[in-house]
């Protein structure tokens, strides 16, 4: 039976929360440089013990029972969608995928009211927005974590299951690694994690399209315009398109001004001799990689694929655990 005047049924907690306690703060990831080193080792750690037991089926997971992930995707998506859906799952919640089409957020209604309105009735929010500044301005009105699932600075996402991937061929190094092409998104949020872990990155670009100056300041992170050069003694290059989702109209200059930075056996061979290959997919065969290398035995791009899933499984319970907060 409810009680109103005690708000609980009766033995157990409260069911409303007392408005008198001021909420936490919600926890974000935003940005890569958001994660300390210890905190991506933790969910590096944790996605490792996860995808173990997924695998083999060992023991199950605690799961955080009937949370519900309100997932905002502005652009397209396979394997992002996918994966996040999968693990709120397997953890026992529930997604809801909302496109542009279904909220059109800035135009239909406000960022501020749409952080609102989802605030109020799911645990976690998970948006892919076209503008970086519309994902600190959903995060900035919301009461629940908001989780970048790629914006057009930003994928720490991705660089998590990167570094994981990374971890499970080479081990924890310190490595090697470069990064040839655009200075994009994956580019910007591969370098900071990598640095934060303690690797040495090279990010290897046309001039004009550099990372953000942010990755440059971490001092284990410098750029070169020579893909010959950056990939010497590199233990992993990493590759990404050239036109990103957006970019189509400038398509024609871009493949003019990268083609010379496309990643073939040719380019492999300069690396170390045990390199991987990476690519956060979609890939554009025989634009910036060509289907011998994408497809041959140094590429790991479908580990890298199959990590998003538990490199985001272990963020989201970190995070509803409250142990990352
Ligand atoms: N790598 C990646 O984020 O893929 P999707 O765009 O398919 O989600
Ligand atoms: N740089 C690409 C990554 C896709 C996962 C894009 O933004 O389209």
């Amino acid at each position: 039976m409810y009680d109103l005047t005690q708000n609980t049924l009766a033995g157990q907690q409260a069911l409303f929360p007392d408005a008198s306690i001021p909420a936490a703060e919600p926890r974000h990831l935003l940005a890569s440089k958001d994660l300390e080193p210890g905190e991506i080792r933790l969910i590096l750690d944790l996605a490792k013990i996860l995808k173990r037991q997924r695998n083999r089926l060992a023991q199950p997971i605690q799961p955080v029972e009937n949370r519900i992930l309100a997932m905002i995707f502005e652009k397209q998506s396979l394997r992002t969608r996918f994966t996040f859906e999968t693990a709120i799952m397997e953890l026992g919640g529930h997604a809801i995928y909302l496109t542009k089409a279904d909220i059109d957020m800035g135009e239909r209604e406000s960022v501020y009211d749409v952080a609102n309105n989802i605030s109020r009735w799911s645990t976690m929010i998970v948006a892919r927005l076209k503008s970086h500044q519309s994902l600190v301005e959903l995060a900035k009105h919301s009461s629940v974590p908001v989780i970048n699932a790629l914006t057009d600075l930003e994928h720490p996402c991705q660089a998590l299951a990167d570094l994981m991937t990374v971890e499970e061929h080479l081990g924890a190094g310190p490595l090697n690694l470069a990064w040839i092409g655009d200075g994009n998104n994956v580019a910007n949020s591969f370098a900071v994690t990598a640095a934060k872990l303690g690797h040495e990155v090279v990010i290897c670009t046309p001039p004009g399209y550099e990372a953000v100056d942010e990755c440059y300041a971490l001092g284990s992170v410098t750029h070169c315009y020579d893909p010959a050069e950056a990939v010497s003694g590199a233990h992993a290059v990493y590759t990404d398109v050239w036109i990103s989702m957006g970019q189509e109209d400038e398509k024609q200059e871009r493949l003019k001004r990268f083609a010379k930075y496309q990643v073939n056996a040719d380019l492999m061979a300069k690396a170390d001799e045990n390199a991987v290959f990476l690519h956060c997919l979609p890939a554009r065969r025989d634009q910036e990689v060509t289907g011998e290398v994408i497809d041959g035995n140094q590429s790991v791009v479908f580990d890298q694929a199959e990590n998003r899933l538990h490199t985001q499984k272990a963020l989201m319970k970190l995070i509803l655990d409250g142990v990352l907060n």
